[in-house]
């Protein structure tokens, strides 16, 4: 069975070319970035192109990119080094403003601040998870010393007015950070154009490897290391660098960058025709997310009177990877809450899978896709006593109006 991946927002396969510009590093070069001799040099500079070519996708300067292990590690970098810095300049304890749909390596990282003295406001979204730049401008007090707003979410792909929430960030003359771990690769970004202070990426996002991202910091940004050790990375953050994963995030970072247009039409071609072959096969299903300001690979679907669990595993029989509204993965059964934060029912947020596309996905793919799934909830439905009950009151319906 040729199985069909559809779970590029968790993670993406590593593009060949990429796993090419690594593995010299893995096998010939083996020199520390901080050596003087010439192993040391080759690392150095292979470090430093990469540092070029992830500039080049952010619209950013070399010397603004930190290299980092991940985008969860950019965002604590980005929220606790700010925050660091910011202690004790006013009375007030320091004031956080972020949205209640970020990622966790976000929300917790500030919930994690709040215990540690810090005020937070986690900003309300509406049916479609998109943040009122209006807020953030009610929001901001004197004590504000960050705002962190991410630019596409992961659950449903919506994209964020940032580059009128930076403007209001900047009026006020406050920080501004953005998550764009889902964003880079997929929607251009421009530093300059939005007007963000800091923004984090993951390489495993766009085809490199897991276990490296960067933080993009604005020249001028105020951001103490979140580790410390030698001085690496301008001192911004300390530890021998990751020099093939550092490669490899470069080379993702070239491709992407290259590649970006014509997937991204590619793709949005795929999830729409995914989209509407669903809504033909499968009734009572909606569309959780923005409508048009959404990244263009995602499509999350709630499908009534199931459980978004047991249609994953059925369709992991079927060969088709894709993710629930839920994080069970991590062990709870909590519905989400990005999707509770738009406002969608528990129990339909319950029922809901996100499908997220990738370069290679095929039309072919998405026909099975979207045949397979037809099947597994109709199957799933036809155990479920909450369709069943529906269903008997719709017939009653029909019978006493005929
Ligand atoms: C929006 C967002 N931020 C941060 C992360 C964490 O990135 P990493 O897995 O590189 O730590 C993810 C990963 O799923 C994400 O989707």
């Amino acid at each position: 069975m040729e199985r069909i991946y559809l779970d590029h927002n968790a993670t993406t396969p590593l593009d060949p070319g990429v796993l090419e510009a690594m593995l010299p590093f893995l096998r010939d070069f083996h020199g520390n970035a901080s050596s003087f001799h010439a192993a040391g040099r080759a690392a150095r500079a292979a470090v430093e192109q990469a540092r070029e070519r992830v500039a080049g996708l952010l619209g950013a300067q070399p010397r603004e990119i930190v290299f980092t292990s991940g985008g969860t590690e950019a965002d604590n970098h980005a929220l606790r080094g700010v925050v660091e810095l910011a202690r004790g300049r006013s009375a007030e304890a320091p004031h956080i403003v972020t949205s209640s749909i970020e990622h966790p390596a976000v929300l917790n990282t500030v919930q994690h601040l709040e215990k540690q003295g810090c005020r937070a406001t986690y900003l309300p979204v509406d049916a479609f998870a998109r943040v009122d730049p209006q807020s953030v401008r009610e929001a901001l007090t004197d004590a504000a010393v960050l705002v962190s707003v991410m630019l596409a979410n992961n659950e449903v792909g919506s994209l964020q007015p940032l580059a009128e929430i930076c403007g209001i960030c900047r009026q006020r003359g406050v920080p501004i950070h953005t998550d764009a771990v889902q964003a880079a690769g997929r929607v251009p970004i421009d530093v300059g154009a939005l007007g963000v202070d800091l923004l984090s990426i993951s390489s495993h996002k766009i085809y490199g490897p897991k276990g490296v991202g960067a933080l993009y910091i604005r020249r001028g940004t105020r951001v103490a290391p979140l580790i410390h050790g030698g001085h690496q990375e301008s001192r911004r953050r300390g530890g021998t660098e990751n020099v093939a994963g550092i490669v490899g995030l470069g080379r993702a970072a070239q491709l992407a960058g290259e590649r970006l247009a014509r997937a991204a039409e590619a793709e949005a071609r795929l999830r729409d025709r995914l989209e509407q072959g669903l809504r033909a096969a499968v009734p009572h299903m909606r569309v959780h997310g923005h409508p048009t300001e959404r990244l263009p690979n995602t499509l999350t679907a709630g499908f009534r009177f199931v459980e978004g669990e047991a249609l994953l595993l059925n369709l992991d029989l079927e060969g088709v990877a894709v993710s629930t509204g839920s994080a069970c993965s991590s062990g709870d059964l909590e519905p989400s809450h990005v999707l509770i934060a738009m406002g969608v029912p528990v129990e339909e947020a319950h029922g809901t899978l996100r499908f997220s596309l990738g370069k290679d996905n095929t039309v072919e793919e998405i026909d099975r896709a979207i045949a397979a799934v037809a099947r597994v909830v109709e199957k799933v439905r036809a155990m479920s006593p909450m369709y069943h009950d529906f269903e008997k009151r719709r017939r009653e319906g029909a019978s006493s109006r005929a």
